[in-house]
């Protein structure tokens, strides 16, 4: 039946009606809040590319982890810098707040001196298998510390199944990986650069990051890295990438997570700064469309405050 008898307006016309059929739920409980922690004295650092997100001394990491906790926000994503700060961080989070998931992002460019994803060789070539056993090791470490979930964000071949026979071995079979399975050579991602220091001082990350243009890879990725053993998968960025999202979504069971980035993120923060777009509905309506799209879980730097305006409704 078609038009008059159809009227697609019917469903529209008042609030708790609209409610009632909305397709796509947000809420807190979705969301993942990533934590750049530092060593030194308790402090909160301003990152200028990135209104309103800090590094934060452990002490600060630990107060900032209850407030998220305290908003409904499950889970925090932690990036360190340097070395063995994440460890520390995961353990004090936990001991403080033990219902909060901890997330450790796993990747060797935070404490590598050019930066890279991975070791290089003498030619300059990041040398996948011996970047792998590292990443490995510092996932066993990161789990003993205290990381609910482990996720190694470096794109080499074969770091997924690694991971998983590594944790095996040392007594962490319980431990998930969220594996970033489709990580996309982006531009999105400047501003973290700032915040985590890991600009490559030489190249880019396109011998290892995928092409933007790819997506059937995209789902070939995540399809071997289920295959190694990941319990989740990841696509980054996340606005720019929605369809690999639904693709992915459509391909397979497990759950999906989505990386909201720093670009994604800044670009709202500009432009409401600026007075072009009313944040808060922004927001809402960017982390709705990746939820659209097919994702369980998304990680987002808007996660304290979106939690908050989700309590608000
Ligand atoms: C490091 C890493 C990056 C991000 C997360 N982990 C940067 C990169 O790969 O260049 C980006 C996160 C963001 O932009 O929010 N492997």
């Amino acid at each position: 039946m078609a038009y008059p008898q159809t009227r697609m307006r019917r469903l529209r016309q008042r609030l708790p009606l609209r409610d009632l059929v909305r397709e796509t739920e947000l809420s807190a409980s979705r969301l993942v809040a990533p934590l750049f922690v530092t060593l030194g004295r308790e402090a909160r650092e301003p990152i200028g590319s990135m209104p309103g997100v800090q590094r934060l001394s452990i002490g600060q990491a630990v107060l900032e982890a209850g407030e998220l906790a305290a908003l409904g926000v499950p889970a925090v994503l932690l990036f360190g810098l340097p070395e063995g700060v994440v460890q520390l961080a995961a353990r004090a989070i936990k001991e403080a707040h033990p219902e909060l998931l901890v997330i450790t992002d796993v990747c060797l460019c935070e404490y590598t001196s050019h930066g890279h994803c991975g070791v290089l060789r003498e030619d300059g070539v990041v040398d996948n298998d011996a970047s792998v056993a590292l990443i490995a090791r510092a996932a066993v470490s990161q789990a003993r510390a205290g990381a609910d979930i482990v996720a190694p964000s470096d794109m080499m071949d074969g770091r997924v199944g690694a991971l998983r026979a590594a944790l095996d071995a040392d007594g962490l079979g319980d431990t998930p990986i969220l594996a970033y399975s489709a990580k996309f050579a982006s531009a999105f991602y400047g501003p973290f650069r700032e915040a985590a220091d890991s600009t490559p001082s030489f190249g880019d990350r396109r011998s290892y990051q995928m092409d933007p243009g790819n997506g059937r890879e995209a789902l070939r990725e995540a399809l071997l890295d289920i295959d190694e053993g990941a319990d989740m998968v990841m696509v980054k960025p996340a606005l720019a990438y929605l369809d690999v999202v639904a693709r992915v979504r459509e391909h397979t069971q497990v759950p999906i997570a989505a990386y909201n980035v720093s670009g994604e993120y800044s670009m709202v923060k500009a432009a409401a700064a600026a007075g072009y777009l009313d944040e808060r509905a922004a927001v809402l309506e960017a982390l709705t469309g990746i939820r659209r799209a097919g994702a369980d879980v998304i990680i987002t730097y808007h996660a304290k405050e979106a939690a908050r305006w989700l309590q608000q409704m």
